[in-house]
């Protein structure tokens, strides 16, 4: 299988699974005890949490590990609701689930805010709405088209008016820096499995001094910011994978922009009706969305899967679901050309083979689809091998 769904989630990378193995087999005991074993385990989260401080330039004791990134967004956003006072939660209107749903769960109002035609945050709308926000959740990069967000503006004009900002920085963190002060966030979410770690174990940054209420409560572990007995290997997974991450990152960067840039490059030469959508002046360099005019993203799929290569229409749990995306209708992007749009994300296990053969299959894919509906480039067909 070619895997061009890596913002859906990465593989581990062997020296993760390496360093993890360990804490598996005999290094198992509960890091509260007052034992050796215990202690080495307790040893070991605190190495992970200082990695994964080092990844976003903050200092250790900043970062609680969670269950994942939808746990750390959901703690995030629920102690900011205990603690701010009137107004409203401020959301951008191209959050991921985990923000939307979790705010809409609140109790109180949810503003969305929209964004521009290349899917950024309209500043001048978020500015001129301050006066009515509690807090504000903006997300550093979006899942679907790797947008990135104007997140520093956002926090300095928050900041003037004194309201706490979270970022769902899921899928930027391993990809491109994050730095939590230059950013001037309060809150921040990242999730291992995004960057080559496992999956189900994440990290919430906490500004210090910041008030934090924890959203799991019982035996006080992480400084009381998220109980329950911890998960040594995982935690110790995504330290190695934050580690790796930080180690790589320009390198990365640099060699998946061109081959991102190579197989849109290749796509826009050879197939007709092909839209690179999103601002690519600020995108995530893994990541491409692309519309294939005439040519319903499901059958794309279907096609595709055939050939051997993973991909996604939208996000990762939009796929199969025929609606357009809610990030495309944010951007104005018409529902019939959502339902053309693919989401190609590269990893660091992406080469330019992958690439070349990906494209082949895709622009045979189009053609088929579009055999089947007639020639041109006209309305949308549903494909049914
Ligand atoms: C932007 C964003 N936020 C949050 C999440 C949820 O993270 P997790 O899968 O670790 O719960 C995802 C995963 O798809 C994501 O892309």
């Amino acid at each position: 299988m070619i895997d061009l769904d890596a913002n859906a989630t990465t593989p581990l990378l062997d020296e993760v699974l390496d360093a993890m193995l360990p804490w598996l087999r005999d290094g198992y005991a509960n890091p509260s005890g007052s034992y050796r074993t215990a202690k080495l385990a307790r040893k070991a989260i605190d190495e992970a949490r200082a990695r994964v401080a080092a990844l976003i330039g903050a200092d250790p004791e900043e970062v609680a590990f969670t269950g994942g990134g939808t746990e750390s967004v959901n703690t995030a956003l629920v102690s900011l609701d205990k603690l701010a006072g009137e107004g409203a939660a401020f959301v951008s209107a191209i959050e991921h689930s985990a923000v939307i749903r979790c705010a809409e769960h609140l109790g109180r109002e949810t503003r969305r805010l929209p964004v521009d035609r290349g899917g950024r945050l309209d500043l001048a709308a978020l500015r001129e709405n301050l006066q009515d926000a509690a807090f504000i959740s903006l997300m550093m990069a979006n899942n679907e088209t790797g947008v990135i967000q104007p997140l520093a503006e956002t926090a300095a004009a928050a900041k003037e008016r004194g309201i706490p900002v979270h970022s769902d920085a899921v899928q930027a963190v391993g990809k491109i820096p994050v730095d939590v002060r230059a950013l001037g966030v309060d809150l921040l979410s990242l999730s291992a499995h995004k960057f080559h770690g496992p999956k189900g174990v994440g990290a919430l940054y906490i500004r210090r001094g910041l008030r934090f209420e924890p959203l799991i409560r019982g035996g006080g572990q992480e400084g009381g910011r998220r109980s329950g007995t911890e998960n040594t290997a995982g935690i110790v997974g995504l330290g190695a994978a934050a580690e790796a991450a930080r180690r790589d990152l320009a390198e990365t960067a640099e060699r998946l922009g061109k081959l991102r840039d190579r197989l849109e490059f290749n796509l826009l030469e050879t197939v007709e009706g092909v839209t690179v959508n999103g601002d690519r002046a600020h995108r995530l360099p893994n990541t491409s969305h692309l519309s294939f005019a005439g040519c319903d993203a499901a059958g794309l799929l279907i096609l595709m899967d055939e050939a051997g290569v993973a991909c996604s229409a939208g996000s990762a749990c939009m796929s199969g679901k025929q609606q357009p995306s809610h990030v495309q209708l944010a951007m104005g992007i018409p529902p019939e050309t959502a339902r053309t749009s693919l989401r190609l994300s590269l990893s660091k296990r992406t080469s330019e083979d992958d690439i070349d053969r990906a494209a082949d299959h895709l622009r045979r894919a189009v053609e088929k689809l579009r055999r089947v509906q007639g020639p041109g480039v006209g309305p949308v067909v549903v494909y049914t091998p």
